[in-house]
């Protein structure tokens, strides 16, 4: 076993900013570096928690009221957080989740409602961690849309609200960042895979030392 501390990095960002190709970039680089890494998810990361996200992703916009989903989306972490992250982390891994709690301060929070203080509440009663760093994937909406749309899994029912919903989550996810500093960083995500990569683990790096 690891004699290393665990680290917990997550990415975070609007729909097809290529968060996954990002996290996987990284994972395959700290195992380069000796580390063991446990590559996840969210909505999702656990068996309860995949179990939730299909609630979550799939159906029409309004299948849900922004408080019902924050608690969905709260009680999918919490089963993840208590069988994926927690023991990966007390055993010295590097756990990279491709999503988190910022993705609900920022979704439900403020883009689909004014519900920062209950999904604040939630988030302090329920999940109570936060992530050594988060890398923050950040480019134009309309070019990110335009991916995730492209994918068409069936699971588009965040993605299919528009334009202008991703331009709130894009300034949603910047204003985090600035009230974070110490933890979030912004990645310009509108660049050449390899050169966001580079970024990725520069800023990795650090933290990993
Ligand atoms: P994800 O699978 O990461 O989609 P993508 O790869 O397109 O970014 O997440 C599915 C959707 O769920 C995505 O639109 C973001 C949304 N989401 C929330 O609204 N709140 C949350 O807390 C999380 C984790 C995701």
């Amino acid at each position: 076993m690891s004699t290393a501390p665990g680290l917990f990095i997550t990415f975070e960002g609007i729909d097809g900013a290529g968060k996954s190709t990002q996290a996987r970039a990284l994972g395959a680089w700290a195992e380069a570096e000796g580390r063991e890494v446990v590559l996840t998810r969210e909505p999702g990361g656990s068996a309860g928690a995949e179990e939730i996200r299909r609630l979550l992703v799939e159906g029409t916009p309004d299948r849900w009221s922004g408080e019902t989903e924050t608690l969905l989306f709260t009680a999918a972490r919490r089963d993840h957080l208590e069988r994926v992250i927690r023991p990966a982390l007390s055993a010295g891994k590097v756990v990279i989740s491709d999503r988190f709690a910022d993705s609900t301060r920022v979704y439900q929070g403020a883009a689909r409602g004014e519900l920062r203080g209950f999904v604040d509440t939630l988030h302090a009663l329920a999940i109570g961690r936060e992530p050594d760093l988060t890398l923050i994937l950040d480019m134009d909406p309309e070019v990110a849309l335009a991916r995730g749309l492209a994918r068409r899994s069936g699971e588009d029912r965040f993605e299919e609200e528009g334009l202008a919903f991703q331009q709130k989550l894009r300034a949603g996810f910047l204003a985090l960042a600035a009230s974070d500093p110490a933890r979030c960083r912004v990645i310009d995500a509108s660049r050449r895979p390899e050169e966001i990569t580079a970024d990725v683990i520069a800023t990795a790096r650090e933290k990993l030392q």
